[in-house]
This record gives structure tokens, C-alpha cells and sequence, in this order.
């Protein structure tokens, strides 16, 4: 698997036109979904009728809980990654590692089309899988890559610590009064008149010197992290103090509340670099030197929308496939992070791009057709999806229906079917309330499937 890219598909690759691609029957009849999967349209040999006996077998044992997972696997760091930011809807790190560990080995090639902020990559590349992660929301990418960037602490910390020193010399500066020193570098504030709205005048001016002296940073891992954890802060910093879907619905603060933009910066960036010092260090011990080479050579993170996964991912490249799409109707992941797009200065045109290609947004809730148009989508990207699988490669989609939405998950499971996948098994977990979404997903479920 190394020495194979699953990048720059030829333009003679053949496109998937409404002829060639096989309808997806949305079902008039919701079948229920089967714990068992659908053993009976499988037709394998005895051989292969048994591996996927004992992967239901190994499935079934699983306690999705996941009540001793850290104790039982040494893994006690993957929370800490997971909690670098606070993206809304990310998966349960425990419930990534198990089923990549059950459903693939190292030096396979683990693709996310939903990456969000990155929780499977990362447990890829824990595991020992390179990965190829894509989402639409620009931010969940760079999370993402921050999350699978595997820098050497030796390599971190001097960077973190030149940043840390320039940063407190600001912060002296501008405690006394001396904004305008030249040992001061000028704040960046893109986005001016829509940024004051959300941030104190103080809390907004160290934004704009913490942003100055993160856009110096010549090494470009370095600055991706140090922009994530920017990122990571501002929810914190803004004068909103409620939910981040007040945020996400531009709901803005009615006071303006002064916050040390500067102090909550440097101890976060604190938490980054022993976070990511643990992943690292995790991943070399677990892992040879070839797999780690092999890991940085053939990740990628892709900003796109999953729907042209056939433009960078070539067919039967991928041995395993495990995403949480979005729930339809349920989050707006763009919208989520219209802090961080407005420190962008072409932030508030890729928001509106972005949101438009979002699938299954909560904005288009309302809609007479949104669950039609989701489940459409969907379908459609399930089709490529299993294209890029290799044969008998794993397909696992993590998906909550609300109730409070027409049903989508029958219609996906159908489309996964007409694909050639057949259905290995479903297995139902409760959402901890405090991961509760809105509207009430009280349930996730992870269905698993095989490319025949
Ligand atoms: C449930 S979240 C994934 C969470 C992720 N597993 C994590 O742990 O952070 C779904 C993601 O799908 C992304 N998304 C929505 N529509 C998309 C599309 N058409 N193509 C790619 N990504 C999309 C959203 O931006 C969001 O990040």
C-alpha cells in the first residue's frame, strides 16, 4: 500500500453519469434495519462467509460504551486530541479507534469524506494508517491537518517558545500603554466592522497582534498550528457567552466584555504543544519508522466537498472507509465557525460558498425537499465512495437520525446495497446528553458494510 497514490485521477477517468450510476430507490417502506446485517443477499464462499463472521463476531463483542476502552488500550491521550478544538459533532475517539483496529491493520489507507475536525484521521494515523480526509468547511481542514501533523516535540517546542516570548514582549507592551511601539507588530483585524461586534475593543486588538505574529511564522506547520489554536480561543474571547449555535446563528453579544485575549492564547498554546508532544510521541512508539513515512507521504488533507471524491481519489484505492456524515438537518458546521472566517480576509466569501455546498445544513431545514435533496447527496456520494473501496474493503457510516426530521438512514442504507456493499451489521449507542445534539439525537448508530 506505501507505494500507492490514491491522488490526481487521469481525465480518462470515466465519469459518473446518470446512466452509469445505479438509482437509488428512496424506500416508500422503511425496512428496519437488521442487527445482523443482511446475511442472506451475501453470497461468499465458505472462506469468506467465516472473515465476515468473525468481524460481525469481533462487532458484536464490542462494548460500544466504551466504559474501560482507555484503561484497556493504554490510548489516554486520543480526548485530548479530540478536545484541541471544540468543533461541533465530533465522533467519540474511542468508537474511531475501535473500529479501525477491528477493521483494518497498519499500512492501509483509511479514507474520511467527512473529516470534520479530523478524530478518525487522527485515529488513523494512531493506528498506523495513512489517511485522506476531506470536508468543505476550510477550518475543519486545517484542524484536521493540525491533528494528523505528527511534528517532533523537539521540533515544536522551540517554535511554540519563540512565539510564547514574542507574545508576552506584546503583552508587557500593551499592558503599559504602548500600542504603538515599534517592537510591536501593527494587529491584524480582516473584517473590522464585522469583528467589533463580536469582541471588546482590548480583547479585539490582541486578536489582531496575536494574528500579526502568527501570520510570521515562516514554518508552515508551525503556523497552522498556531492558527488553530487561534481559532480554538475565540468562541472564549467573544462577548457571546452562550451556546455556539448563537454564534452560528449570528446572534450577537448585546454587551461588549473585556477578556485577556493574550492570556487565554498562551495557555492554550501551552495545552497544543503537550497535546500534540503526547500524539507524537504515542504514534513513534507504537509504530516503525516506515509506517511513519509512509503515514506523512500518503496523508492528505483535501478542502472539497465529498462529492468530487473521484476527482483526487482513485477506485479501489481505499481499504477502509469510516465517517460520520452530517445528520440531516441538524448542524450548521459552516456556520459554526464564522468566528474563525472572519479572521480570514476572504473568510466571508468562503463562508458563503461553503454553506451553500453543505450537505444536509441545518439552514436548509425548512426546506419541503431538504431530506430529499440530502438523501440525493448522499447517494450520490455513497456511489463514489464505494468506488474508491477496494473489494471487500469496509465501509462504516456513523449516522443519528433526529426525530424530529424525516428519516434519511433507510434510503442510505439502500443505496450502500444497490452499490454491491453488503450490510455486515448496525450497532446502536446511546449519545451522552452532554453530546446531545439539537434537535434531540439521542442515538447514533454505526452501520457496517463490505464491498463485494
Ligand atoms: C458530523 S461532522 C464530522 C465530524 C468529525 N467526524 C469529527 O470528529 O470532527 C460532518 C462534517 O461534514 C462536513 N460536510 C458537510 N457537507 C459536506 C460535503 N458535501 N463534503 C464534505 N464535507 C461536508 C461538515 O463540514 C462537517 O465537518
Amino acid at each position: 500500500m506505501a507505494n500507492v497514490s490514491a491522488y490526481g485521477r487521469s481525465s480518462s477517468n470515466r465519469a459518473c453519469t446518470a446512466q452509469n450510476r445505479p438509482s437509488v430507490q428512496t424506500p416508500q417502506v422503511h425496512k428496519r434495519i437488521s442487527s445482523q446485517g443482511d446475511k442472506q443477499t451475501t453470497k461468499h464462499t465458505p472462506h469468506k462467509r467465516l472473515a465476515n463472521m468473525s468481524v460481525l463476531a469481533k462487532l458484536q463483542s464490542i462494548d460500544w460504551s466504551f466504559a474501560t476502552f482507555q484503561s484497556a488500550t493504554g490510548l489516554y491521550h486520543i480526548d485530548a486530541i479530540s478536545n484541541l478544538h471544540w468543533y461541533p459533532g465530533r465522533c467519540v475517539p474511542s468508537l474511531a479507534s475501535t473500529l479501525i483496529s477491528a477493521l483494518a491493520r497498519p499500512g492501509q489507507l483509511l479514507l474520511d469524506p467527512f473529516v470534520g475536525s479530523g478524530t478518525i484521521a487522527a485515529a488513523a494515523v494512531e493506528a498506523g494508517l495513512a489517511t485522506i480526509g476531506m470536508d468543505i468547511n476550510p477550518i475543519a481542514c486545517l484542524i484536521s491537518r493540525v491533528k494528523i501533523s505528527l511534528m517532533p516535540p523537539d521540533r515544536l517546542r522551540p517554535l511554540a517558545n519563540a512565539l510564547t516570548t514574542s507574545l508576552v514582549t506584546a503583552q508587557r507592551h500593551i499592558e503599559a500603554g504602548c500600542t504603538a511601539s515599534p517592537a510591536l507588530l501593527p494587529p491584524s483585524i480582516p473584517n473590522g466592522e464585522e469583528n467589533e461586534l463580536w469582541y471588546h475593543p482590548g480583547t479585539l486588538f490582541e486578536l489582531g497582534t496575536i494574528l500579526s505574529y502568527i501570520n510570521n511564522i515562516e514554518h508552515e506547520t508551525f503556523r497552522t498550528i498556531a492558527f488553530v489554536c487561534f481559532s480554538s480561543i475565540l468562541r472564549a474571547c467573544s462577548s457571546q457567552s452562550n451556546h455556539w449555535g448563537y454564534i452560528c446563528d449570528n446572534m450577537r453579544p448585546q454587551s461588549l466584555v473585556y477578556k485577556s485575549a493574550l492570556n487565554i492564547y498562551l495557555k492554550r498554546l501551552q495545552q497544543y504543544i503537550v497535546v500534540l508532544g503526547d500524539h507524537f510521541t504515542a504514534v513513534t512508539l507504537r509504530r516503525s519508522a516506515a509506517d511513519l513515512r509512509m503515514i506523512r507521504r500518503t496523508s492528505r488533507i483535501i478542502t472539497a466537498s465529498a462529492a468530487t471524491i473521484n476527482q483526487h481519489v482513485r477506485d479501489a484505492a481505499i481499504d477502509l472507509i469510516v465517517t460520520s456524515p452530517p445528520y440531516s438537518g441538524v448542524n450548521d458546521y459552516v456556520d459554526s465557525q464564522r468566528l474563525t472566517l472572519l479572521w480570514l480576509p476572504d473568510g466571508p466569501e468562503v463562508r458563503r460558498i461553503s454553506r451553500c455546498n453543505e450537505t444536509g445544513a441545518r439552514w436548509k431545514r425548512f426546506r419541503k425537499t431538504a431530506t430529499g435533496e440530502f438523501i440525493t447527496d448522499m447517494s450520490d456520494i455513497l456511489h463514489y465512495l464505494v468506488r474508491s473501496l477496494k473489494p471487500h474493503g469496509y465501509l462504516c457510516l456513523i449516522y443519528g437520525d433526529s426525530p424530529a426530521r424525516t428519516p434519511a438512514i433507510p434510503a442510505l442504507i439502500s443505496a450502500l446495497r444497490i452499490n454491491n456493499c453488503a450490510h455486515i451489521g448496525s450497532f446502536t449507542r446511546g449519545i451522552p446528553s452532554k453530546r446531545a445534539l439539537i434537535p434531540k439525537v439521542m442515538n447514533e448508530t454505526i452501520h457496517v458494510f463490505r464491498k463485494l
